[in-house]
C-alpha cells in the first residue's frame, strides 16, 4: 500500500505512522526524520536543512524532493510506503505525482489527522525523543518513559527538539495552514482523502486510521466516546 499521512505539527503523525508501518509491513518514511539523521551525521545537507528547520520554515523543495526521490528508490519501497510529512506544499505533491507515475495506482489513501491547535501546543511541549536511535517518541505526561530522561527501548538519553520552542511551533502551524493545508484539496480531487480525529488515546487513533484504510473494524461499543 502507498499511504500519505498529513496533519499539523504534533498531531501524532510520527506516532501513528510507526504503528501503521508495522501493521502493514511497509517502511515509514518521514522527511523530518531523514533531515534529522543528516543533521546528526553532520552532513552538508543536514546543516543546510537545519537552518530552515530551527526557524520553523520548510526546507527548500529542491533539497526535499531530492532526499525523498533517493529514499523511494530503495528496494524496501517495492511493497509500498507510508509517507509522513511529505508532501508539504503543492509543488511537492506534483513532484510526488511524477515519482509515483506508472501502472500501479499512484496512492491508495491519504489520511488527514485533525486536531485543535491548543492540543498540538501541549503535545509538542511535552514531547521527548531518543537521542540514540532518533526513533522512539515519548511524552512527559501521555507516554512517559519508565525512567525520566531515558529511552525505554535502548537506554538512550531523551532530548527536546530545538524546533519545539513555542514561538517556532506557532510558525510551523502558520506554515501548515498556508502551504500544507492546500495539499489536502489536491488529493480530495482524486477521491483519496479520509479525515480522522487525532484526539484520544494513541490506540484509539490507530484504530480509526486502520478503519479508514480498510484494515480495521468499526468498534460500535465506543462509537459515542472514542
Ligand atoms: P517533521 O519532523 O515532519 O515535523 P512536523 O510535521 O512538524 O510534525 P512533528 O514531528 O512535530 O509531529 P507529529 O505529528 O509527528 O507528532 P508526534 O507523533 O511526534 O518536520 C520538522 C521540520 O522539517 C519541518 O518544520 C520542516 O522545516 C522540515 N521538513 C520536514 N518535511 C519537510 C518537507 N516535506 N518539506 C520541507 N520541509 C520539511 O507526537 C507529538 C507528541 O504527542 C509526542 O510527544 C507523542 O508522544 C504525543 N502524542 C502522539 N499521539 C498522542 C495521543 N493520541 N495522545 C496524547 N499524546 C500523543
Amino acid at each position: 500500500m502507498r499511504i500519505l499521512l498529513i496533519g499539523p505539527p504534533g498531531a501524532g503523525k510520527g506516532t501513528q505512522a510507526a504503528r501503521l508501518a508495522v501493521h502493514l509491513s511497509i517502511p515509514h518514511i518521514s522527511t523530518g526524520d531523514l533531515f534529522r539523521e543528516h543533521t546528526g551525521q553532520g552532513t552538508e545537507l543536514g546543516r543546510h536543512a537545519h537552518t530552515h528547520i530551527r526557524t520553523g520554515l520548510l526546507v527548500p523543495d529542491w533539497v526535499t524532493v531530492g532526499v525523498l526521490e533517493e529514499r523511494l528508490a530503495r528496494p524496501d519501497t517495492e511493497r509500498g510506503f507510508l509517507l509522513d510529512g511529505f508532501p508539504r506544499n503543492l509543488a511537492q505533491a506534483q513532484a510526488l505525482d511524477g515519482m509515483t507515475a506508472g501502472p500501479e495506482p499512484r496512492l491508495d489513501a491519504v489520511l488527514v489527522l485533525e486536531i485543535p491547535e491548543a492540543e498540538v501546543v501541549s503535545r509538542i511541549a511535552g514531547r521527548r525523543l531518543c537521542g540514540r536511535d532518533r526513533e522512539h517518541v515519548f511524552h512527559v505526561d501521555h507516554s512517559p518513559p519508565a525512567v525520566a530522561g531515558t529511552c525505554d527501548v535502548c537506554g538512550g538519553e531523551l532530548y527536546r527538539r530545538d524546533d519545539d520552542r513555542e514561538a517556532t511551533v506557532r510558525r510551523r502551524l502558520e506554515v501548515y495552514r498556508s502551504e500544507t493545508a492546500p495539499v489536502v484539496g489536491h488529493y480530495q480531487a482524486q477521491g483519496l482523502v479520509t479525515t480522522i480525529s487525532a484526539l484520544g488515546r494513541v490506540q484509539e487513533v490507530l484504530d480509526r486510521a486502520l478503519v479508514a484504510i480498510g484494515r480495521g473494524q468499526v468498534d460500535d461499543s465506543c462509537a459515542s466516546s472514542c
